[in-house]
């Protein structure tokens, strides 16, 4: 069903290796090793509280983790905040979106890239709204999403459109950058079925230009729709690491009900 390029062959984009993180006595992650290469999209799986927006956070730079490390396309990093890790590439979307409601979608699209104006007005710092519109206009062209008039101010979007807006924001900065790592953190759960067909392909679209894309969700038929692998967490433990195209809907779901054993522990109480 996908064609990602991303086989899993040659270096990971992002690699995590033996990845802890406690919460005072909550230990949220538990020795968790992830890979997402290039062109790969992974599903990101698991029940409320398993640790999967944790562990986004952790890729992020958003948390630092107790333990364990973190490599973008083989070299290691730590991250001491969300701005490192943006420098290395990595573009998260967050469940709780990072949009200012009071803007326009233009602006929102144009935060921390914006287009001054020219001659003297630009130098005192006013922007050309007209100029950063028509190029937002061409990157939403290109990325295949339509959405409300780029005027029209985010508080007066519905939640699906917001989320829309959100996506397309991180998709146009990581398609700036080259080897790009896009973290997705429940993209679809306002949407309706029209837009969440616009999100599928945007998805595919970005992998296909190489982009490495993590995705959480509790969506499954997404997940078969865009995966090229699965990673199912379980209270803080990758419990399955599979290629979509060997695995059924059944025992996806027995990984993250803890009905059906981990693929990497013996079992335990
Ligand atoms: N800031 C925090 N302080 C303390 N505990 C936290 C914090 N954030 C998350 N946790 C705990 O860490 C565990 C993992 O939470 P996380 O948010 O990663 O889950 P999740 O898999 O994203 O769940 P959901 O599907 O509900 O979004 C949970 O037990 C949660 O209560
Ligand atoms: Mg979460």
């Amino acid at each position: 069903m996908t064609t990602g390029t991303g086989s899993g062959a040659g270096t990971p984009a992002l690699e995590l290796t033996g990845v802890e993180m406690h919460y005072g006595f909550v230990r949220a992650l538990d020795d968790i090793d992830f890979r997402v290469h290039p062109g790969e999209v992974v599903g990101l799986l698991g029940d409320n509280g398993a640790g999967k927006s944790t562990l986004l956070k952790v890729m992020s730079g958003a948390h630092r983790p107790s333990g364990g490390t973190l490599r973008v396309h083989g070299e290691e990093k730590v991250f001491h905040a969300p701005s490192d890790a943006a420098g290395a590439g990595i573009q998260m979307v967050y469940q709780d979106l990072a949009l200012v409601d009071a803007q326009d979608i233009s602006t929102n699209l144009n935060l921390g890239r914006e287009i001054l104006r020219r001659g003297p007005l630009g130098w005192l710092g006013f922007v050309d709204h007209r100029a950063m519109r028509k190029r937002s206009e061409a990157e939403l062209d290109r990325l295949g999403v339509r959405t409300a008039p780029m005027t029209r101010p985010v508080e007066m979007l519905s939640g699906g459109q917001r989320q829309v807006v959100a996506l397309a924001r991180s998709a146009i900065r990581v398609s700036g950058a080259s080897n790009g790592i896009l973290l997705l953190d429940e993209p679809t759960a306002a949407l309706g079925y029209e837009q969440t067909k616009q999100v599928e392909a945007l998805i595919r679209q970005m992998a296909d230009n190489g982009i490495a894309i993590v995705l959480v969700t509790h969506n499954l038929p997404l997940c078969y729709q865009v995966a090229d692998r699965v990673v199912v967490l379980n209270r803080g433990r990758k419990v399955a690491d599979v290629a979509m195209s060997d695995t059924e809907p059944d025992h996806v779901v027995g990984w993250i009900t803890g009905a059906r054993p981990s693929q990497f522990h013996a079992a335990s109480a």
